[in-house]
């Protein structure tokens, strides 16, 4: 494990005040780690935009079954992705509605094209994609 550095840091009050209520509420007993967490959640980011780099994600998706031909072409453009999709579930919301999470790896770029493509199909009601990462160089 690398050495620990304390920096001291200026900030505007009123703007620290709201930083304490929101990291309160999310359960953090002190700035410290609430600052870890946003500084490796930027190198993350930081990390999937430069897009060559291997990256974890899930894509969800919800949409009408019973609309003309969507469940054909999702299954068709998932088959056609397979390297990079590890997982996929299926759940039955209602008589029509389905949510599926797909579970992707592969590098950045790739990833946001397969979500793109997804979640861009005509019929699609919503879609999300969360990327992070394997983990590796995370301290
Ligand atoms: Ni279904």
């Amino acid at each position: 494990m690398s050495e620990i550095t304390r920096f001291g840091i200026s900030i505007d009050s009123t703007l620290l005040k709201s930083f304490d209520q929101i990291i309160a509420q999310k359960g953090y007993t002190n700035r410290s780690e609430a600052l870890r967490d946003l500084i490796r959640d930027s190198l993350v980011q930081a990390e999937w935009q430069a897009g060559s780099k291997e990256t974890i994600g899930t894509i969800s998706i919800v949409y009408s079954h019973t609309t003309r031909e969507l469940s054909e072409v999702l299954n068709h453009l998932q088959h056609r992705y397979y390297k990079s999709i590890i997982s996929t579930t299926h759940i039955h919301l209602d008589e029509h509605n389905c949510l599926e999470v797909l579970i992707v790896r592969g590098q950045g770029e790739e990833i946001k094209k397969i979500s793109d493509r997804l979640i861009g199909t005509r019929g699609v009601k919503h879609g999300k994609l969360s990327l992070t990462t394997t983990g590796k160089g995370l301290k």
